[in-house]
């Protein structure tokens, strides 16, 4: 299936141009017996924001009750002493969501998801993790880690989180009949959703310590005063399963990621950078689409014969 690549002017095209492209789905969209809705997968993050806006403005023109989203992860350890607090604490993921997209829609979408990562104190966790070594198996060649609880689990709490936070979102997905088009941002190392560098790939939900680098880039970007009020933990999809939808479209601009897109594109499939899964995504039979300002793909430039070689089409719409 095809990969390509197309080259924006700058965020605000870049974001008309995604926004054509989920709006074509959502227009095109008929409800059937055996497929009632159309299902969205989202991101958060300051760069699908745009494309968020031409959905909102262009609502008129697609039956948003037709919609079933999840989105690909959710803190763990948002400060906020119970569930409710964490879930309407303005850094969740959820808040975002809420305020960014699903707020502002006349008609509601059928069913939005937002992994259940609010429900778990990170203070338990953590002493559920101290406790219950023989419960789980650490996963990740870097910082960020993957808390994989075995089937065999003991723990009430980790039992809890395999079983009604983890399968059970999987499975939520797998009802609605797997995801259509999938929306997805880059973090700094090439990380998708928090899925992060050195995960292996294999990983279909994930519970995640998650890298040094993604806790002080919160702080930094302003997202928490402290690194002590940023939370350690997420839950997420895994590369395995973000890459199981019928297309993924990945949006990117800036500076910050002209490296992990080129290494995604031109490198090898690597753990190290999971949005390279995109490679075997397509080449299984994936529908890639890259949308990516004309700095983020920087680093394209000059690689035409490889991409080509790589069977990547280019569309430039800077000119
Ligand atoms: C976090 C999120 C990712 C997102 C990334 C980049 O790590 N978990 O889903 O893609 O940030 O965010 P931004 O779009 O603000 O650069």
């Amino acid at each position: 299936m095809p990969f390509t690549v197309i080259i924006t002017k700058d965020y605000a095209h870049m974001s008309e141009e995604a926004g054509k492209i989920v709006l074509k789905e959502l227009k095109s969209f008929k409800p059937a017996k055996q497929k009632k809705n159309y299902v969205l997968g989202l991101a958060t993050g300051s760069t699908p924001v745009g494309l968020y806006q031409h959905l909102i403005d262009n609502q008129e023109k697609f039956n948003s009750a037709d919609v079933i989203s999840f989105n690909l992860d959710e803190y763990v350890g948002l400060p906020g002493e119970n569930a409710q607090l964490r879930t309407l604490h303005p850094e969740s993921y959820s808040y975002f969501m809420i305020k960014k997209l699903f707020g502002k829609l006349k008609t509601p979408f059928a069913k939005t998801y937002v992994p259940f990562g609010t429900l778990i104190c990170q203070e338990e966790l953590i002493a559920a993790l101290k406790k219950s070594k023989d419960d789980f198996e650490i996963k990740g060649s870097d910082k960020g880690k993957a808390v994989v609880i075995k089937a065999s689990a003991k723990n009430p709490l980790l039992k809890m989180i395999k079983k009604d936070i983890l399968d059970a979102y999987e499975k939520s997905i797998a009802k609605a009949g797997g995801i259509d088009l999938q929306i997805i941002g880059v973090g700094g190392r090439g990380h998708v959703a928090f899925h992060e560098s050195g995960i292996p790939l294999n990983h279909k939900m994930l519970l995640v310590k998650l890298d040094d680098n993604t806790i002080q880039n919160a702080v930094k970007d302003g997202h928490f005063a402290t690194v002590e009020d940023s939370p350690n933990y997420a839950i997420s999809l895994g590369a395995a399963l973000v890459y199981k939808a019928k297309t993924v479209m990945l949006l990117a601009n800036g500076e910050r990621k002209i490296r992990p897109v080129a290494e995604s594109i031109l490198g090898p499939v690597t753990a190290d950078v999971p949005i390279s899964y995109g490679q075997k995504f397509s080449a299984d039979g994936g529908n890639m689409i890259y949308i990516l300002d004309v700095i983020a793909a920087s680093g394209l430039k000059g690689k035409e014969k490889e991409l080509k070689a790589k069977g990547i089409k280019v569309i430039d719409k800077t000119k």
